[in-house]
């Protein structure tokens, strides 16, 4: 198993904080928000670790993170993705030469969790997994489809609805067999132009191999003002109270 941390794009919805430097690498509470990822990558066991990245600050990541080392990782390499806003899918793309036909724990760089999902990894043989979690806006988020009879049954996905089908929302942590890199290579953009990480969940969900768990404890993005000051606070007190 291997990890992969998406830590793209342009953060255009945190401009100007992200003028001169990476969504992921302003800081939460007391440290770079690309190490909380991959904290819960090495928790879950997983020391073999891809950084994907790009647009224009793209260097810094190096000077932050420098070999992993320091954050318990055994490998640390580096991918870029060519256009920024390209998309999950197409970030995923990058890492198919590292992933070497291994499955891969694939983590969003602006999510943050104290959950540890090491059980659900270790378990993994093929297909994929979904962690999802219960909100209050789901309509920001990838949201599954149920199954009307079989109420635990996902049969779909969809992106950011308006009128979402769920309370339940994708995390942005996911377990995928190394069949997701031909997956998202035979994608199509859609409206917004992106290869969409939830058309790669849609084929294992079609196909009848996808699996989800509910993420246990705290868990939160970061893409607006309100969400990167939320997770301050949450980090800041659990720091501050041990
Ligand atoms: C992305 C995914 C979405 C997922 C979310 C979790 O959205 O596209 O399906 O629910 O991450 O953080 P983004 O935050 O890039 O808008």
């Amino acid at each position: 198993m291997k990890g992969v941390v998406l830590a793209g794009g342009l953060g255009t919805r945190l401009y100007p904080l992200t003028y001169t430097t990476n969504k992921h690498l302003l800081p939460i509470y007391d440290q770079p928000m690309i190490f909380y990822p991959i904290r819960t990558l090495v928790k879950a066991g997983i020391k073999s670790v891809m950084v994907v990245v790009s647009g224009p600050h793209s260097g810094q990541f190096i000077q932050i993170l420098k070999n992993g080392k320091e954050l318990g990782l055994e490998h640390l390499e580096y991918g870029y993705q060519e256009n920024p806003m390209g998309g999950l899918a197409d970030a995923l793309k990058v890492a198919e030469d590292f992933a070497d036909d291994e499955s891969v724990t694939l983590i969003l760089g602006d999510n943050t969790t104290d959950a540890d999902v090491s059980k659900e990894i270790a378990s993994f043989e093929k297909g994929s997994i979904m962690f999802l979690k219960k909100v209050s806006d789901p309509e920001r988020f990838g949201v599954p489809i149920f199954d009307r009879k079989e109420k635990q049954k996902i049969v779909g996905i969809v992106e950011k609805p308006k009128k979402p089908p769920s309370q339940y929302v994708s995390t942005g942590l996911y377990v995928f067999d190394s069949r997701c890199f031909n997956i998202a290579k035979g994608l199509k953009p859609s409206k917004r132009g992106q290869l969409e990480i939830v058309d790669v969940q849609d084929y294992y969900i079609k196909e009848g191999t996808m699996k989800w768990y509910e993420l246990k404890g705290y868990w939160h993005d970061v893409g607006t003002f309100d969400s990167l000051l939320e997770a301050n606070k949450y980090w800041a007190s659990k720091s501050l109270n041990h």
